[in-house]
């Protein structure tokens, strides 16, 4: 299409955030209003699915996720704003003709997708966005003292002698188990002795302290 466009003299147009959707609903025939988001769930992939098809279909070669793989393209695993699908194919669409080059100046293949294996890539990208930068240890081990977590609990040979060890909890087996698991913490004080002294956590807080909780050796 980029080739006959340009043999047809017809410039690429450049996509904004919110066109490709815009375009599919007017495509789809879509009325104002009508209901058409279970179509795009139905069709949400899967992130372990698409981690693999990253390596199999050549993406690592040329892009990094958080710093790990090619440096050819762009890291596809820096933070960047909450994109949706709409947007993740339009910056398909603006940054094709220059990927396409680079693969045909690399001598590298230029991948078929399927739609499922289209879902499960996007879905990879998006996911890692979703979980995150790996935290800060040193930090979080700092943040377990100032956050008076190590009143009440120990760490590795760290905060109050035979307390309850964070480091074995399943608590700091993913991101998912820590949720639950500070969801479900007690607050009555009777339950947790003198009661649970306010402790607000900011930004990234939270992801160093689980950072050195799992940097434990006898972590699970
Ligand atoms: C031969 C190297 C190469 C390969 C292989 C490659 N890319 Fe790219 N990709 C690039 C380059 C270079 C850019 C930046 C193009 C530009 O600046 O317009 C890019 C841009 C992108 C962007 C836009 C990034 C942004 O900042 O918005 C996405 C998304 C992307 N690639 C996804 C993929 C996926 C998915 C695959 C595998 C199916 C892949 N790329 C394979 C070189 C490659
Ligand atoms: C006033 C005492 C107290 C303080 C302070 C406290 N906790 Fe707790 N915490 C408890 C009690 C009591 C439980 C539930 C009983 C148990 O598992 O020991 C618990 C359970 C937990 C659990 C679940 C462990 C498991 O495996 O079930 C996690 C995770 C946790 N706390 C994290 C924290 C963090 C992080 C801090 C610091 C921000 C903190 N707690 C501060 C008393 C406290």
């Amino acid at each position: 299409m980029a080739a006959k466009m340009a043999d047809e003299k017809v410039e690429r147009p450049r996509l904004e955030p919110g066109d490709v959707t815009d375009i599919v609903a007017y495509m789809r025939g879509d009325t104002p209003g009508a209901a058409v988001l279970d179509l795009a769930y139905a069709q949400a992939g899967s992130p372990q699915a698409g981690q693999a098809l990253f390596t199999q279909k050549g993406c690592s070669h040329c892009h990094a996720i958080a710093g790990v793989g090619g440096s050819v393209g762009p890291d596809l695993g820096v933070q960047r704003a909450q994109e949706h699908v709409g947007e993740m194919a339009a910056g398909l669409w603006n940054h094709g003709p220059k990927m396409w080059a680079k693969m045909k100046e690399l001598g590298r293949p230029v991948p078929k997708l399927s739609d499922t294996e289209m879902a499960d890539l996007l879905a990879y990208l998006y996911f890692v966005q979703y979980m995150g930068q790996a935290g800060n240890a040193t930090r979080g081990r700092d943040l377990f003292h100032e956050k008076a977590c190590a009143g009440c609990h120990s760490a590795g040979a760290e905060g109050r002698k035979g307390a309850k060890d964070l480091t074995a909890s399943s608590a700091v087996r993913s991101p998912f188990n820590w949720a639950a698991a500070v969801w479900n913490h007690p607050v009555d004080p009777e339950k947790t002795g003198e009661g649970l002294p306010p402790a607000p956590f900011d930004d990234d807080e939270m992801r160093d302290l689980v950072a050195f909780l799992r940097s434990s050796p006898g972590a699970k």
